[in-house]
C-alpha cells in the first residue's frame, strides 16, 4: 500500500482520508492501492495523483555579527517595531512551549486578525500558548499512514517538541532576548531571534521517521489559512519536478496568498547540484559561517599542534598529560574500516580503555561516535573528517572529552600515530585543549562545507541558492526533552543549545523576511528576497572574497547566490525586481509544463500558456540574479537576452545608472543605461544582452563564469549576478 495525495475531492466518496485541502491546495490525501489509484485517474475530477515522499530536517551572536545592534535604538529593528505585527509559521518539529525564547513579556494583544488555535495533546494543554507562540498544530496522518501508530514513549501525540530542532529554528526566526543565555558556557552573552517581538506559530509535521509531504501540505494549508505572515520550513528531500513536489505546490499556494516562504537549502554540499527546495517563488537559504568559534586543538606527542572545535562541557583532560591515542580500536592501520568510523559495538575496550580514541567522520552520528568510545572505556575522541568532507568542522556537544579535526589535520595525525607506533621507544599520544569561546574570528562570513550548492537541478535558469545566512555554531533554544549531543543516553537539560545547518540558516531569513514585512507592508514576497538578495555581499571581514571552508578557495555564486543576507541595507534596497503569480505561471510554461501540471501547482482551472510566449523563456523571468546555460551544440557564437523590469522603492526622481562586470570570455550589454524614475512606485525595463563565442570543453563537461550587473543612483546599490554556463553536450 502507498498512499498518495490526489487533487479535488470527488463528490459521494469517502477513501481513508488522511488530510483534506482547501486553502494552497483542493484536494485530498489518502491511503489507497495502486488499483485504486489507476482507478482514480481516470475520473474527470481527479486532475493528479502525487504519491507520497518522506522529508528530513536540514540539521546568539549572529544578531549582532549581521548587523542588527539593539542599543543604538535605531536601525531595523526599531524601523520595523520588531515585527510585533507580523506571525511567522514555522513547520518543524513542535516546539517546547516553557523556554525563555517564548516568554509574552510586554507583548500587545493576539493580532486580530489571526485564526489560529493552540491544539492541545499528550503533554500540551492549549494554555501552552501566550501572546509569543500564539498558535501550535500537529499533523502526523501521513506519518501513521505509513509508519503505523507512533510510540509514544519516545514522541507526544501534541505541539510539543521531542526532537529540538523545531525549539530551534523557532527561536532562531522571533526568540525573544534572554540574558545571560549559554551553552555550557560556551558562546555567553543575550540570546535572541531576529525579529524578537514577531509572533510564532508552530505547525509539527516531522516525527521519529521523518516528514511526510501529506502532513507537509496540511500544515501548509493550515498556516495560510490561519494567517501567517512568513513560513520557514527548514525540511528537504530530493527535488523532483514542481507538480510532483508537496512543498513548492504549499508554498506556491502561500505565496499566491501574499505570505513570504524561506526554506533551508540542503545539507549536501560541497558537492555541485546538492541544492533543494529550488522552486523560483521560494527563498532558497545556504548557510555562512559566523565570526566566532569554539577552538579544540590536539595537541600530539611530537609536539605538533592540530586545530579542531568542539562544545564539550564537562570536565576536561588532566593539564599536561599525554594520553595514549589509538585508530580504530589498535594503535596500528590495519583493515578495519567499520571500527575507524566507531559503530556501535564496534571498539575493543580492551584497547580503548583510558585512550585517546581517533574516529572518522560518517555514517553514524558525530556525538553517537564519542558515545561508543566513552562506553568502550576511552577518555577522549578525536573525529576527523575525510576527503568528503574537507576541511568543513562543525562543533558538538559531546558527551566526553572530544574534538573535530579537518582532513588534511586528521592525515596529520594518522601519519603522526603510524611512525609513532611503529618506534616501541615512543608510542603515540595526544591531548585535547578546550580554549573555551573566540570572536572576531576573520574570515568570515565563510561558506560551511555543508551547505547545499547550485547550480539548480530542476531550473538551471534559476540560481540557488538565493542567499547565504549565519548557518553555522547558533545558539538557540533547546527542549528539556532531548540531551545538547541529540542521542538518547544523553539526560543533560538545556535551556540553549548550539547547533549548525542551513536549517539554521533559513529561519534567521524568516525573521528578517517579517521584519522587513513590518517595514513594507506593501512589499510582496519577490519584493522582500529582491531586497535582501541585490544588497547580499560576497566579501568577507578581511574585505577579501569569502572562501569556501570546504576548500579554502574563493567561493562562487553556485555556493552563495547573491551573497551574504545584510539586514541594514535590505531595509533599502532603491529598486525591487517584483514578480506576480502570472509571472510564476508564465515560467512554469516556459519551462514546458504541461497546462495539467502548471493546474496541480497553481490551481488555476484554466492555466494558459498564450501569455508566457511575451515572457520568451523561462530565464526571463524577473528574478533578482541572471542565469543562462549554453549548449555548444558545435555552435561557435552564442547570444540570450533577458528583459528585466525594476520597480522603485527609494525617492522620487531618482537617477540608475548601470555599471556591467562581464562574466570572463562573454560581452554583455545593458539598454538603457540609465534608468530615471520620477515617481516612487514606478516600473522600468531594461534589457540584457549576452554574447560569448563557445570554449574547449569535453563532452559532457560544463564551465560556469559568473559576474554582475550593478544600477546605483549614488545612494543604493543594486547587484544582480549575471552567470553563463556553458555545456558541452555528450
Ligand atoms: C517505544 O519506545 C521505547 C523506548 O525506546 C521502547 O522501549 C518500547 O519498546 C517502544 N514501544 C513500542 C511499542 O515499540
Ligand atoms: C583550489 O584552488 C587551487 C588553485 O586555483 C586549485 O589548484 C585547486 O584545485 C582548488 N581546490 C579545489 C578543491 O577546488
Ligand atoms: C521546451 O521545448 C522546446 C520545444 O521542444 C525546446 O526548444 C525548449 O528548449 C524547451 N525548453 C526547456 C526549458 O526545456
Amino acid at each position: 500500500m502507498v498512499h498518495f495525495l490526489s487533487l479535488l475531492l470527488l463528490p459521494g466518496t469517502t477513501p481513508l482520508l488522511l488530510h483534506t485541502y482547501d486553502t494552497v491546495f483542493h484536494g485530498f490525501s489518502a491511503k489507497l492501492s495502486l488499483t485504486e489509484v489507476l482507478k482514480l485517474q481516470t475520473l474527470p475530477h481527479i486532475i493528479a495523483v502525487i504519491p507520497e515522499r518522506v522529508r528530513h530536517v536540514h540539521t546568539t551572536r549572529s544578531p549582532q555579527f549581521l548587523g542588527l545592534k539593539t542599543t543604538d535604538g535605531a536601525g531595523l529593528l526599531k524601523e520595523s517595531d520588531f515585527g510585533s505585527d507580523l506571525v511567522i509559521g514555522v513547520i518543524d518539529t513542535g516546539i517546547w512551549p516553557e523556554r525563555q525564547s517564548f516568554n509574552d513579556r510586554d507583548l500587545g494583544p493576539v493580532p486580530s486578525r489571526w485564526k489560529g488555535v493552540c491544539a492541545s495533546g499528550r503533554d500540551f494543554a492549549s494554555s501552552s500558548c501566550n501572546r509569543k507562540l500564539i498558535g501550535a498544530r500537529y499533523f502526523c496522518n501521513g506519518y501513521e499512514a505509513t509508519n503505523g501508530k507512533m510510540n509514544e514513549t519516545t514522541e507526544y501525540r501534541s505541539p510539543r517538541d521531542s526532537d529540538g530542532h523545531g525549539t530551534h529554528t523557532a527561536s532562531i526566526a522571533a526568540g525573544r532576548y534572554v540574558f545571560p543565555a549559554s551553552t555550557f558556557g560556551y558562546a555567553r552573552g543575550v540570546a535572541a531571534g531576529m525579529a524578537p517581538k514577531a509572533r510564532l506559530a508552530a505547525y509539527k509535521v516531522c516525527w521519529n521517521a521523518g516528514c511526510y509531504d501529506s502532513d507537509i501540505l496540511a500544515a501548509f494549508d493550515a498556516a495560510v489559512s490561519d494567517g501567517v505572515d512568513v513560513i520557514s520550513l527548514s525540511v528537504g528531500g530530493v527535488v523532483v519536478p514542481y507538480y510532483l513536489d508537496a512543498i513548492a505546490i504549499g508554498s506556491f499556494g502561500a505565496v499566491d496568498r501574499g505570505v513570504f516562504v524561506s526554506a533551508s537549502a540542503g545539507n549536501g554540499g560541497p558537492g555541485g547540484l546538492t541544492v533543494t527546495n529550488v522552486a523560483p517563488w521560494v527563498t532558497t537559504v545556504g548557510a555562512g559561517t559566523i565570526d566566532r568559534d569554539f577552538p579544540a586543538d590536539v595537541k600530539l606527542g611530537n609536539g605538533k599542534v592540530v586545530s579542531g572545535v568542539s562544545l564539550y562541557g564537562g570536565p576536561g583532560l588532566a593539564p599536561g598529560k599525554m594520553y595514549p591515542v589509538v585508530y580504530s580500536g589498535s594503535s596500528g592501520g590495519g583493515d578495519e574500516y567499520s571500527s575507524s568510523l566507531c559503530l556501535d559495538g564496534s571498539l575493543d575496550p580492551k584497547l580503548v580503555e583510558g585512550k585517546i580514541v581517533l574516529c572518522d567522520r560518517g555514517i553514524n552520528s558525530r556525538a553517537a561516535k564519542g558515545d561508543v568510545v566513552k562506553k568502550a572505556g576511552g577518555v577522549g575522541m578525536i573525529l576527523a573528517n575525510g576527503a568528503f568532507d574537507g576541511e568543513g568542522l562543525v562543533a558538538d556537544c559531546h558527551v566526553l572529552p572530544a574534538t573535530a579535526v579537518g582532513a588534511s589535520g586528521g592525515d596529520e595525525i594518522r601519519k603522526y600515530m603510524s611512525a609513532a607506533s611503529k618506534s616501541k621507544s615512543s608510542p603515540p599520544t595526544a591531548t585535547i585543549v578546550f580554549r573555551g569561546t573566540r570572536v572576531n574570528v576573520r574570515p568570515a562570513p565563510v561558506v560551511a562545507s555543508f551547505s547545499a550548492r547550485g547550480p539548480n537541478p530542476e531550473s538551471p535558469e534559476i540560481l540557488k541558492p538565493d542567499v547565504i545566512a549565519p548557518g553555522l555554531n547558533i545558539l538557540a533554544a533547546w527542549p528539556d526533552k532531548v540531551g545538547p549531543s541529540g542521542i538518547p543516553s544523553d539526560r543533560r537539560k538545556i535551556e540553549f543549545n548550539i547547533l549548525s545547518g542551513t536549517s539554521m540558516a533559513c529561519p534567521h531569513v524568516s525573521g528578517l523576511a517579517a521584519l522587513l514585512k513590518a517595514a513594507h507592508p506593501e512589499w510582496s514576497s519577490a519584493a522582500i528576497r529582491s531586497a535582501l538578495m541585490t544588497t547580499a555581499y560576497t566579501v568577507d571581514n578581511r574585505g577579501e572574497e569569502m572562501i569556501d571552508e570546504s576548500t579554502g578557495n574563493v567561493s562562487t555564486v553556485l555556493d552563495y547566490g547573491a551573497g551574504h543576507v545584510h539586514p541594514q541595507k535590505a531595509m533599502h534596497p532603491g529598486l525591487i525586481y517584483d514578480i506576480s503569480s502570472f509571472d510564476y505561471m508564465d515560467f512554469l510554461c516556459n519551462s514546458n509544463y504541461t497546462l495539467t501540471n502548471i493546474q496541480v501547482v497553481t490551481r488555476r482551472r484554466n492555466a494558459d500558456c498564450s501569455g508566457a510566449k511575451r515572457a520568451g523563456h523561462a530565464g526571463n523571468l524577473n528574478y533578482p540574479s541572471l542565469t543562462v546555460v549554453f549548449q555548444q551544440y558545435g555552435k561557435h557564437q552564442m547570444s540570450a537576452h533577458f528583459i528585466r523590469t525594476v520597480t522603485n522603492v527609494g525617492d522620487a526622481n531618482s537617477v540608475y545608472k548601470v555599471t556591467i562586470r562581464p562574466p570572463g570570455g562573454t560581452s554583455v550589454t545593458v539598454q538603457p543605461e540609465k534608468l530615471v524614475f520620477r515617481r516612487v512606485g514606478q516600473k522600468l525595463n531594461f534589457l540584457v544582452r549576452v554574447e560569448t563565442t563557445a570554449v574547449k570543453l569535453a563532452p559532457g563537461a560544463s564551465s560556469m563564469k559568473s559576474g554582475s550587473i550593478i544600477w546605483a543612483d549614488g545612494k543604493h546599490t543594486v547587484t544582480s549576478p549575471v552567470v553563463v554556463t556553458m555545456q558541452q553536450p555528450l
